[in-house]
């Protein structure tokens, strides 16, 4: 995936939305903005419930390739995550994983605040890689 910093021809959020919440004041660094660290935390959390979904069952983060932090987020915006699974190797999967906000008012738009490349690899209860099923 090549990782664009521009303006997205549809700005619209694809994949899967895996999860949502809301930036709070703790969630803010010594200059008020919210952190980029809070970001990637909950990106990975959605790379990790896509790429669980997909393999059934454990995975772990075995790499960041790319985190790119288009604009800030405001206090009190909705956060989504929304993945898209890019290749499936024999233990490993690629995935991008996009952050959009957006306001709670009704029928407000969303706007893209971050695109992120991870590499999961599906683990067994004693940590070793396991082979992923191929359907
Ligand atoms: C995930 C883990 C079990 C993989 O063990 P490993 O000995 O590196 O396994 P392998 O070398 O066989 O690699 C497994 C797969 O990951 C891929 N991989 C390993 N390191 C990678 C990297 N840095 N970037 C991209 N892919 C990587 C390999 O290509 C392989 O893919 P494939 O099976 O689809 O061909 C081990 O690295 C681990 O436990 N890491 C810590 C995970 C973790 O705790 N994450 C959270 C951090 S807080």
């Amino acid at each position: 995936m090549s990782v664009e910093q521009d303006v997205d021809v549809d700005p619209r959020p694809s994949g899967w939305h895996a999860l949502q919440i809301v930036a709070l004041p703790v969630d803010t660094n010594q200059h008020g903005l919210i952190h980029g660290g809070w970001l990637a935390g909950h990106m990975d959390m959605a790379g990790n419930m896509a790429c669980t979904r997909e393999t059934q069952g454990k995975v772990a983060t075995v790499a960041i390739e790319n985190i790119a932090f288009l604009s800030p987020i405001q206090v009190g915006q909705t956060v989504g995550c929304f993945t898209r699974i890019l290749g499936i190797g024999r233990s490993s999967i690629r995935i991008e994983v996009d952050a959009w906000v957006r306001n709670l008012d009704k029928d407000a738009a969303w706007v893209k605040v971050a695109e992120g490349l991870f590499v999961f690899v599906a683990i067994d209860d004693n940590g070793r890689t396991r082979a992923i099923a191929r359907s």
